[in-house]
């Protein structure tokens, strides 16, 4: 009686709300250790930049102000704190990342966070940084590490349980944009459909090799970013149209291809958090969420302090004296105190804004 209930109410749920993530989600037990791997760009590189060969995307982030909140000096993050990847570990329970390219000995059932600043989807994007594909080999690396260390079944165990955070596409549409400021909708369709495809081939790679818990923070608004806003001055503090537009193309596709996924690979639960309007509701209007400036970065110089945080010697900069009063840290990351913000609702917002699953569901918290 109980069972048959409980089978007709998930059925009803699922066909009332076929997205739903309640029903789906086995209950897991809430100590059981889960480890969380980091994918992408800026947004969630821990410091993977400072040890590339050669590279300067991201390599302000070693220098101050960078880190001055938290760390109390440069942490290789572009932001004055920690970024939202530290604050889901700290969630979930786990230690902060170290960058994967940060030469100690990395334990590795705790995750790693692979993700680069400049990175994109596409090999294309930003020669010199650390592309998707790229990340994706440097994970291939830390299973065969995990499969020495525990043997192929317990190595199985790990991915499958494990959380696989993203942010990429941004510097994909950053960097299209800048090249075909003027293209025609059909072109866009098409650059668009090559990023989701070959973000769809690693979503299929990793859950190949075992992973089944995707989350993902999709593309923010483009246009609305400081050192976009400086770039069109004719448009004051109105963001660019073109970037944005982009975006959410992009976001449209990611969450369809999401989903086809899901229906496809037995055992597929992703996330998707709206970045995009939680990020535009912040920077149009900040006083709701505690903020003094949406528009302008804390460090930087130029219009909107859209360039040159950091860089010393070059061109002198402004530094704000209280960066929790800023949406924006730099010209194109957000401060301490947003990711903050962020963090919490990838990890328990509802599903309008964190959805099917939040990202406390795929740790199996919830
Ligand atoms: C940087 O160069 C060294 C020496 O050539 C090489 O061993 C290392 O793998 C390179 N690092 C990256 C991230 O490509
Ligand atoms: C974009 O196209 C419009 C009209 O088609 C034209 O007026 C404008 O000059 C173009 N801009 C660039 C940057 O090519
Ligand atoms: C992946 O991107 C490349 C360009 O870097 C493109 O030629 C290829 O068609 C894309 N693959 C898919 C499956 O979309
Ligand atoms: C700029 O860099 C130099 C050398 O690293 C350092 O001595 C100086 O204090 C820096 N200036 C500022 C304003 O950070
Ligand atoms: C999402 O739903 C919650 C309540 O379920 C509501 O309070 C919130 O305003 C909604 N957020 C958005 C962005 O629609």
């Amino acid at each position: 009686m109980g069972s048959l209930c409980y089978l007709s109410c998930v059925l009803i749920v699922s066909l009332l709300n076929p997205i739903s993530c309640h029903g789906r989600a086995k209950p897991e037990p809430e100590g059981e250790h889960k480890a969380l791997f980091v994918f992408g760009d800026s947004l969630f590189d821990a410091g993977n930049n400072q040890y590339l060969n050669g590279s300067m995307e991201g390599g302000g982030a070693i220098s101050w102000p960078y880190g001055e909140t938290f760390f109390k000096h440069p942490a290789g993050r572009l932001s004055d704190g920690r970024l939202v990847p530290d604050f889901i570990a700290q969630f979930a329970k786990l230690p902060l990342l170290p960058p994967y390219l940060q030469p100690i000995e990395h334990r590795f059932t705790d995750g790693a966070n692979f993700a680069s600043a400049g990175g994109g989807v596409l090999v294309q994007t930003h020669p010199g940084t650390i592309n998707l594909p790229t990340q994706l080999s440097y994970f291939k690396t830390v299973v065969k590490s995990l499969r020495q260390k525990l043997g192929d079944v317990e190595a199985k165990k790990v991915l499958m349980r494990a959380v696989y955070l993203f942010s990429v596409g941004g510097n994909d549409y950053f960097s299209f944009y800048t090249q075909n400021p003027n293209v025609t909708q059909s072109y866009r369709r098409q650059y668009v459909g090559m990023v989701i495809g070959n973000l769809t081939s690693v979503l299929k790679e990793i859950y190949g090799l075992g992973g089944r818990k995707i989350a993902f923070q999709n593309a923010g608004p483009l246009g609305c970013v400081p050192t976009m806003k400086a770039m069109n001055p004719q448009l004051g503090s109105e963001c660019a149209e073109e970037p944005s537009a982009l975006a959410r193309l992009h976001n449209r596709a990611l969450a369809n291809a999401l989903k086809k996924l899901e229906s496809n690979l037995p055992g597929f639960k992703y996330s998707i958090f709206d970045y995009y309007n939680e990020l535009e509701d912040r920077i149009k209007n900040p006083s709701k969420y505690g903020f003094k400036n949406g528009n302008s970065a804390c460090c930087g110089s130029g219009a909107f302090r859209g360039r040159n945080c950091g860089k010393n010697g070059t061109e002198p900069y402004e530094l704000c004296s209280d960066p929790s009063e800023y949406v924006w840290f730099d010209g194109a990351h957000t401060t301490e105190t947003a990711n903050r913000q962020l963090a919490e609702l990838i990890w328990s917002g509802t599903p309008n804004v964190s959805g099917p699953c939040n990202m406390k569901q795929l740790f199996g918290h919830a």
